[in-house]
């Protein structure tokens, strides 16, 4: 997919892996949703960050297609925070001129959650500032999957031949939930943990990571910079064996 990235050494979308809630959490000897709760406030400081920054895109880990396996009051806490977050902060993405969007499968979302995400969106749909993009009741593995199905209902698919063979990544990658949203340069991940948890299975092919112990509440803009600093440093290739450039695709 093509870069609008101006500033080779700068990502043009940053995705965050939130991680570490709840052991930041257990630490303070506090409940789990204590921990949810300070994870909302450092998601909206560092949207107001990243968009200072100059990041076109940020991708955020809300909640997983696997975290429906949590205790119901944990989930449904969580959906109410962002609920919480898609209400109270609708002036706040206004005024900076941010654009919401969301990736995962609202088909598993309760009315009400996809009544406000779809009125985030309507409202800040042309917004020309950063996108912040949610991924709520999001896999990377189902996201490539229900790509792949929107890829085979296509009516010019008329035998299951033609369709093999007009598959290719092209393709799929124009049958994602946001085809028009470039491939994330860098993805954060919070906690400690060296895993992709399945955010953007497809799209971080190329992906520089960023790891760091912080938990997620603690994550300050001071970490955002380090991680952006990081990215700068990288050398990407590509898979080609000079130096292409930090951040060009
Ligand atoms: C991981 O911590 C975090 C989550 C499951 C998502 C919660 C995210 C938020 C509350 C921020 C929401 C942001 C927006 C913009 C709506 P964990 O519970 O997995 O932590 P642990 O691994 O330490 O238990």
């Amino acid at each position: 997919m093509k870069s609008e990235k101006l500033n080779e050494a700068l990502p043009c979308h940053v995705g965050i892996i939130m991680d570490g809630n709840g052991r930041w959490a257990a630490k303070r000897g506090i409940t789990r949703t204590g921990g949810h709760t300070e994870g909302l406030k450092t998601a909206r400081r560092i949207v107001e960050t990243a968009s200072n920054r100059g990041i076109r895109y940020l991708t955020l880990f809300v909640f997983s297609t696997e975290n429906w396996k949590r205790a119901a009051l944990e989930v449904d806490f969580i959906m109410s925070l962002v609920k919480q977050h898609l209400v109270r902060e609708l002036d706040f993405y206004r005024k900076n001129n941010l654009r919401i969007r969301h990736t995962g499968d609202v088909t598993g979302l309760a009315p009400d959650i996809i009544a406000e995400i779809d009125e985030a969106r309507a409202d800040t749909k042309d917004f020309n500032g950063m996108q912040v993009i949610l991924a709520l009741n999001y896999g990377g593995r189902d996201a490539i999957i229900r790509a792949a199905r929107r890829f085979l209902l296509q009516p010019l698919n008329n035998s299951c031949a033609e369709a093999a063979s007009a598959l290719n990544e092209d393709e799929l990658s124009r049958n994602m939930d946001n085809p028009d949203v470039p491939d994330p340069d860098l993805i954060i991940r919070t906690a400690g943990e060296f895993r992709t948890s399945n955010f953007l299975l497809w799209e971080a092919a190329y992906a520089e990571y960023f790891i760091t112990d912080k938990f997620w509440p603690d994550f300050s803009t001071e970490d955002f910079d380090a991680a952006l600093a990081a990215y700068a440093a990288r050398e990407r290739r590509f898979g080609a064996n000079a130096k292409i450039g930090a951040g060009r695709r």
